[in-house]
């Protein structure tokens, strides 16, 4: 073990301290002080609970005395026992988790943090409850594998780890319907770890539309959405709001048929990590029943490149009428980016518009995450979805696609899975999306033939 001291170095190092505070009375006390603090309700990609307001400035009584211990003798024992200079930084806040609250899988990586601790001011915890801390393995590109380490919260417990490019954990999902999940958190400041290259994932292959005509849009699609003058409606709300979402998009019989092979075939769905980027499963395209398969080549044929183009304005055909100004930027784009390769031995030149997709499924527990590399290697694009979604989703489970602004932090649309309804998004640079984790509310949902509390959705993505 690397760092001298720590109790535990598997997956990384950390350390236990039960009854951390001597005096009961004081730690009542202090839970008292904490619990009567203001909350705030945070939510975002990686995390839902609620935080309290900065604990540096608050003078009550307890929540000072142990401000200060922490910050001023504990900080020295600990800076001594790891060798390590620790700055008298205070960093800490005060967490509430409970139902469905959750803190999904990160490294808690920013600058100067050193060392993670956390005290748990909580009732009496099972692992049922849910809310463990859980520390996650890494694989050979230092990227979060699974968990192999659960620790159950209790009272007075404290919590240190070392934080560093490994120390990927969670803090589970809170299942109990009554219990509070109370928690002080912070961080001892110090010299950061170095840290590897970042990973870099390779880009999913990209491929140009299949020769199919229209026969396959009229066999498919609901004749609404064939009629020019509608297309045109819809093209013009398009280009006011950058999205729109189709009802009923399939035939009626097709979206059943669909819906069914799905549901009672045998698909091979696949896992998708690392848990510090997503989370669902990808159905692989050998295993598709006829009927999806025929759905899937709707998506990708030439005729439904068209029908977007239709829908969108966006040129996504070369028979697709163009926008000369707007060429000129896209050609520029192209030439910068110039990577886009088809999956076949075919490589399309720059300026063919091209698409990738996934067929996917989406259970409790479920999720995407932003990244840090995301957002530079965001692009211009425009996103479908089309969810063949289990009937009653509730827009409280999550599973949502919640589009946001970089940098700003700002929710600019959110997207909720509704049965046959085509979502299309115009994203540009500065847009990034995620899907919002699925909580323990999807499990009220009856079990049966006909819903196995999963979404599932097509998703694509179109470049011009
Ligand atoms: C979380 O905070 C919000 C307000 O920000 C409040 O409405 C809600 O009741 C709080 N929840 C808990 C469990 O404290
Ligand atoms: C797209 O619109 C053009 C005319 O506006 C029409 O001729 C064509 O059939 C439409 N394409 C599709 C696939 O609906």
């Amino acid at each position: 073990c690397r760092t001298a001291g720590f109790l535990d170095c598997h997956p990384f190092p950390h350390l236990l301290i039960r009854n951390f505070i001597q005096s009961d009375s004081f730690t009542e006390n202090l839970q008292r002080e904490l619990l009567d603090l203001n909350f705030h309700e945070k939510s975002n990609d990686l995390y839902k609970f609620n935080q309290s307001d900065d604990l540096k400035k608050r003078k009550e009584p307890h929540i000072t005395g142990l401000r200060a211990a922490l910050f001023g003798l504990f900080r020295s024992w600990l800076g001594e026992v790891l060798g390590i200079e620790l700055e008298p930084i205070v960093d800490v806040s005060c967490a509430k988790y409970q139902y469905t609250d959750v803190l999904l899988c990160h490294d808690d990586e920013l600058e100067g943090r050193r060392v993670a601790f956390i005290l748990y001011l909580v009732p009496p915890w099972e692992s049922s409850d849910g809310g463990t801390l859980d520390l996650f393995s890494t694989d050979d590109h230092f990227q979060p594998h699974s968990v192999v380490k659960s620790l159950v919260p209790s009272w007075n417990t404290l919590i240190l780890f070392e934080v560093s490019p490994v120390s990927f954990h969670q803090v589970a999902e809170v299942l109990s319907e009554d219990k509070c999940r109370l928690s002080l958190s912070g961080w001892f400041h110090g010299p950061s770890l170095e840290r590897p290259p970042r990973h870099i994932e390779l880009p999913f292959p990209r491929s140009p539309h299949l020769p199919r005509d229209e026969t396959l849009l009229l066999e498919w699609v609901n004749p609404l959405y064939l009629d020019v003058d509608y297309q045109s409606q819809v093209q013009q709300e398009f280009e006011d709001s950058s999205e729109i979402q189709l009802k009923n998009f399939l035939k009626e019989e097709k979206f059943k048929e669909v819906s069914e092979a799905l549901r009672l075939t045998d698909v091979q769905w696949t896992k998708q990590g690392p848990p510090n980027r997503r989370c669902y499963e990808v159905a692989s395209l050998e295993s598709f029943p006829q009927c999806v398969s025929a759905c899937w080549e709707l998506l990708c044929s030439e005729a439904f490149f068209l029908l977007l183009s239709n829908f969108t304005g966006l040129r996504l055909h070369y028979l697709s009428p163009s926008d000369e100004d707007e060429e000129e930027e896209k050609d520029q784009e192209d030439e910068e980016e110039g990577e886009a390769t088809g999956s076949s031995g075919d490589t399309p030149s720059p300026s063919t518009p091209v698409c990738v997709g996934e067929l996917r499924r989406w259970a409790h527990g479920d999720y995407t995450l932003l990244h840090d590399g995301d957002a530079s290697k965001a692009e211009y694009a425009l996103d479908l979805l089309l969810p063949l979604s289990c009937p009653g989703w509730q827009t409280e489970f999550g599973g949502f696609t919640s589009y946001i602004a970089n940098e700003e932090d700002e929710e600019l649309l959110m997207v909720y899975p509704e049965e046959n309804s085509l979502a299309l998004v115009y994203r540009d640079k500065e847009t990034l999306k995620f899907v919002k984790h699925i909580n323990h509310r999807s499990s009220t949902l009856p079990i049966g033939d006909s819903c196995r509390r999963a979404v599932y959705d097509f998703s694509f993505v179109y470049y011009e």
